[in-house]
């Protein structure tokens, strides 16, 4: 696979994707055009429902586009089979949900090791390594907890962890701190922004929590499918 020159890590341009047909088709992106460059946190923010999750599926690669183009780090996924979207997702892209998304059977360490153990590396080397990432979430001594035995902000880390464990380029964030209290959220975002953000990395981040748009580099604003437009932090006096 080769790759184009890369300036931008993520380049989207004029992507429209709907779900559904007919009566129930809903039209979630229309026309949506965004870059993120390496070094930064970009932030998506925009009301409930005007497509930002739907813009990081088409990032990452999980769903396919009605029209339009996307680059990630180079590439044009339009031009990737599925099995290398996935491949490629599985090496560059770390995730961070709202819902943690922890698996509740494994332990902290079990839950961060995942990303290593499904590009099969041994679970031993997995473990100690994942181990050493939550020990920079400061979670040492709770890498045998199960989730329900942690806090929310305790459990953000652990998922933290999980996205980072494996060292991607890429870390998708959708709504992290929405579950959590005000003071765990600014916390999850000063750990995410010191420990994440590197200079060949881009860190993209959607809310809708405006005690957290401080800690964006650029804030990128959607409305109704589109973004319609992109904002110093300063900058930015949203209603
Ligand atoms: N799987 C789906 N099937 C049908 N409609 C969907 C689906 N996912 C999202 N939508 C619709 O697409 C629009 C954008 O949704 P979404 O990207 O989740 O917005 P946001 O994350 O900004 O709240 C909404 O109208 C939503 O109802
Ligand atoms: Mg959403």
């Amino acid at each position: 696979m080769s790759a184009a020159p890369v300036e931008t890590a993520v380049r989207v341009n004029g992507v429209v994707k709907s779900y559904g047909r007919g009566e129930t088709r809903t039209l979630a992106l229309k026309g949506a055009s965004l870059e993120a460059r390496f070094g930064e946190l970009l932030m998506i923010v925009g009301p409930s429902g005007c497509g930002k999750t739907t813009l990081l599926s088409v990032i990452c690669g999980t769903l396919d586009v009605d029209e339009g183009a996307i680059e990630v780090f180079g590439h044009d996924l339009a031009g990737m089979s599925t099995g290398a979207i996935t491949k490629f997702r599985g090496e560059n892209v770390g995730f961070i949900f709202q819902q943690f998304n922890l698996i509740p059977t494994l332990t902290a360490v079990e839950n961060a090791s995942v990303p290593l153990l499904l590009r099969g590396e041994p679970t031993r080397r997995a473990e100690a390594r994942a181990a050493a990432v939550l020990g920079h979430m400061g979670l040492g001594g709770r890498e045998r907890s199960y989730p329900r035995e942690l806090s929310g902000g305790q459990q953000q880390r652990v998922a933290i962890s999980r996205a980072l464990v494996h060292e991607p380029r890429l870390i998708i964030c959708d709504e992290p701190t929405a579950s959590l209290d005000a003071a765990t959220g600014q916390r999850t975002m000063e750990l995410l922004k010191e420990s994440a953000l590197r200079p060949d990395r881009c860190v993209i981040v959607v809310t809708h929590d405006s005690r957290i748009f401080h800690f964006a580099d650029r804030i990128a604003e959607m409305e109704d499918g589109r973004v319609v437009g992109v904002h110093l932090p300063k900058d930015f006096h949203h209603v």
